[in-house]
């Protein structure tokens, strides 16, 4: 019988609220359309920003967003993006399809966008192709408070007050197509670019997040973190804060990717198996991480994360436009579940992408808008932000699968705020409801004020425009009592989330 004990007087540390970020890069139709439609559009909107999403992102409490890429951000002149947006230089999005890109979305309107959203700004940097001043005057645009070439510049532009910028990426990828550099090479340029990143609001100084490896590239952590500290041991304060690392999961490899809506059993479990090798990942930068940063000063931050499929028949290839299933709910539930289990180096992730491309949590085609199984996934998952991880085991859990590609029945995350203990399960088994007994360490009796639950009748299902709401959170009440535990059948692939008090 499989068991979940919880130790509620073993807190571990603060789950992030940033582990739940998404990331938005100007690619296929996830900035323009998707959050973006422009002050004269026809469908509802504040200052360009559709209304409809905006709500949607409040209700999951996005509480980071990451922008401008991705690969478009060494691209990136943010100059281009400012002032009169009829005379805004366009320019080739050389990475995404080929298409123009008029620069009407540009720093006001992203800083705009996470205001309506009420979410902190991750401004990812240009250091594959722009200078260090170019960067250096970007920051002094965004922040700076007083008199000076770029804040007059901002004010005539309309915007007087100076923005926060909470997080900084000094590049993105430049392992590839950031600059295809050497992690040496990479690691001194970070030292000097991220020099002028200044803070100048010393009451909210920015994090910066260094470029860190793609999947298992642990030579680029080592490499990077060498360079940077070999010399400077004392210095990780406001020097580095955040080490980034990449993983997407592919079913059947980068070159072949997979379907998103039509796969068999053994993709079904192979997807899972891949999204689970991102524990690993963790652990083994995580140890690369130590050896320098003992105390686990400076976080990791996994901002692109989630599946990346064949894009949807029809579609352009180079926007990277794919559905969502119930597998996508459980790659989520799952991810999500290491991330808090990894919350004292986990600080930040993003989901990759926010809307319209790879594992969006929306999908819009013109007016229309739905929410993806992702969505629900990450609206249940929301009560984890900021609360304690509580130390939870579980026990008499099989492995299932077919052939090599294995995966635990279940996986857990369990967490405490504010007296409310959240209990987040997948059950990644796609023939067995599975049986639970969860065991509290203290021997007190808890009552299930919430319960709910994202599945549906054939694993394949997703939302369309046409029919919406077929995969979504709804109540569950496969739960009971029995003395001091709580007794739970897990419906085969499904994310269940259980609130106790
Ligand atoms: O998210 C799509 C792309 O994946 C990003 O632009 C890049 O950083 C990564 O390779």
């Amino acid at each position: 019988m499989a068991k979940l004990v919880i130790n509620e007087n073993n807190k571990q540390g603060t789950i992030a609220p940033e582990i739940y970020g998404h990331f938005s890069e100007h690619l296929g139709r996830c900035i323009y359309e998707g959050l973006y439609v422009g002050e004269n559009s026809d469908i509802p909107n504040v200052n360009g920003m559709r209304t409809d999403v905006v709500n949607a992102l409040k209700e999951i409490k996005v509480p980071v967003l990451r922008w401008p890429g991705g690969c478009f951000a060494d691209e990136y002149h943010w100059k281009d993006g400012i002032g009169d947006k009829s005379k805004r230089k366009k320019m080739i999005n050389t990475h995404w399809g080929g298409v123009t890109e008029d620069n009407s979305f540009g720093t006001h309107e992203f800083m705009e966008l996470c205001k309506q959203i009420g979410c902190k700004t991750y401004i990812n940097g240009n250091l594959g192709s722009g200078t260090v001043q170019e960067m250096s005057e970007w920051v002094e645009y965004m922040t700076f408070n007083g008199v000076s070439p770029m804040a007059e510049l901002r004010k005539q532009n309309g915007h007087e007050e100076p923005w926060t910028v909470d997080y900084f990426g000094v590049g993105n990828e430049n392992w590839g197509c950031g600059g295809n550099m050497t992690p040496e090479h990479y690691g001194n340029e970070y030292r000097r670019y991220q020099t002028y990143v200044r803070q100048y609001n010393e009451d909210h100084p920015i994090k910066k997040v260094a470029c860190g490896a793609n999947v298992a590239d642990f030579f680029w952590t080592e490499g990077v973190l060498k360079t940077c500290f070999a010399n400077v041991p004392e210095q990780f304060h406001g020097f580095m804060d955040f080490i980034s690392l990449h993983y997407y999961t592919h079913p059947d490899g980068w070159e072949i990717k997979g379907s998103a809506t039509d796969y068999d059993d053994e993709a079904w479990y192979r997807t899972l198996n891949k999204a689970l090798y991102i524990d690993e990942l963790i652990r083994r930068h995580g140890a690369i991480i130590d050896q320098f940063d003992p105390e686990k000063k400076i976080g990791l931050s996994v901002d692109e994360w989630g599946t990346w499929f064949t894009v949807e028949p029809g579609t352009n290839p180079g926007f990277l436009y794919q559905q969502s299933t119930v597998r996508d709910a459980l790659v989520a539930g799952i991810n999500l579940n290491v991330f808090n289990k990894h919350c004292d180096r986990v600080k930040m992730a993003c989901i990759a992408q926010m809307i319209n491309v790879l594992q969006a949590v929306i999908l819009t085609d013109g007016e229309k808008m739905l929410k993806t199984p992702t969505w629900h996934v990450f609206h249940m998952y929301r009560h984890h932000q900021g609360a304690e991880l509580l130390e939870s085991s579980l026990s008499g859990v099989s492995d299932t699968g077919i052939g090599e590609w294995t995966v635990p029945e279940i996986t857990e995350s369990v967490s405490e705020k504010d007296g409310m203990i959240t209990i987040t399960l997948s059950n990644l088994s796609l023939t067995d409801d599975k049986d639970l007994t969860i065991h509290f360490a203290e021997d007190k009796l808890y009552k299930v004020e919430e319960a709910n639950v994202v599945t549906s009748g054939d694993v394949h299902d997703m939302n369309t425009f046409d029919a919406p709401d077929t995969v979504k959170e709804v109540a569950f009440t496969d739960h009971k009592a029995d003395g001091n535990d709580i007794c739970v059948k897990l419906p085969k692939a499904s994310v269940v989330e259980l609130r106790v008090k």
